[in-house]
């Protein structure tokens, strides 16, 4: 699916305002991937954590694919509490290419927040992902955000809808109902 942290490859953002230095909200602290992330970046390989994004990948692969430094790319966010890695926050290019836009050319920008599950159910993502955001109005400020999720996903589409994402689209994708929602820009 879109969503990964270990590739460049992917649409990343270009942004000026990168690297915007640790940013903190109330529990949190959103910073770039530092080499000390790599063992609790490769731990995403579970199963459980990718039920609803492609399902497990072989670990020995994200093992021998991963550099020692971990990729850095505008947009993609470490979140760590209390010293402890706990998962991360992405903006990128929706790609043209995919299904479900709301821009004619595609290429909006898009949220993806994934967390090790000892972190779920106490408004992590929530937080981390409206810190993320507060960064991007500043930095690109008046321009909308997408987020999407499998239907079945409903923990993220949660998520989405407490930052204020809103329904725009259902689309089949990867075999299975997709949700796409729209953040318009808060008022200048
Ligand atoms: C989706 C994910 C990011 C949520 O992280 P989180 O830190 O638990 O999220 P939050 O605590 O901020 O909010 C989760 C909300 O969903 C609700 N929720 C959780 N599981 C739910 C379920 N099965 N059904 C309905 N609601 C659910 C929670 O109650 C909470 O809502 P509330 O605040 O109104 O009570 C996390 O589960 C995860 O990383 N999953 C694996 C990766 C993934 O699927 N990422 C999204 C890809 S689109």
């Amino acid at each position: 699916m879109g969503f990964d942290v270990f590739s460049s490859a992917v649409g990343s953002l270009e942004s000026d305002g990168w690297p915007p230095g640790r940013l903190s909200t109330t529990r949190l602290i959103l910073r770039e991937p530092e080499a000390g992330d790599r063992s609790r970046l490769i731990d995403w390989a579970s199963a459980e954590v990718n039920q609803y994004t492609g399902g497990a990948r072989p670990r020995d692969e994200l093992e021998a694919a991963m550099p020692v430094e971990p990729r850095r790319r505008p947009g993609l966010f470490v979140v760590e509490r209390d010293g402890a890695m706990l998962g991360f926050v992405t903006i990128d290019r929706r790609d043209r290419d995919r299904l479900g836009h709301v821009l004619p050319g595609g290429n909006e920008a898009e949220l993806g927040y994934m967390f090790l599950p000892e972190a779920w159910g106490h408004g992590v993502a929530t937080e981390a992902a409206a810190g993320a955001l507060r960064w991007f109005d500043y930095a690109h400020g008046g321009e909308l955000v997408v987020v999407s999720a499998q239907l079945a996903n409903t923990a993220s589409i949660r998520v989405a809808d407490k930052l204020g994402f809103v329904e725009t689209v259902r689309f089949e994708d990867y075999g299975a109902l997709q949700w796409l929602g729209v953040r318009r820009p808060p008022n200048p």
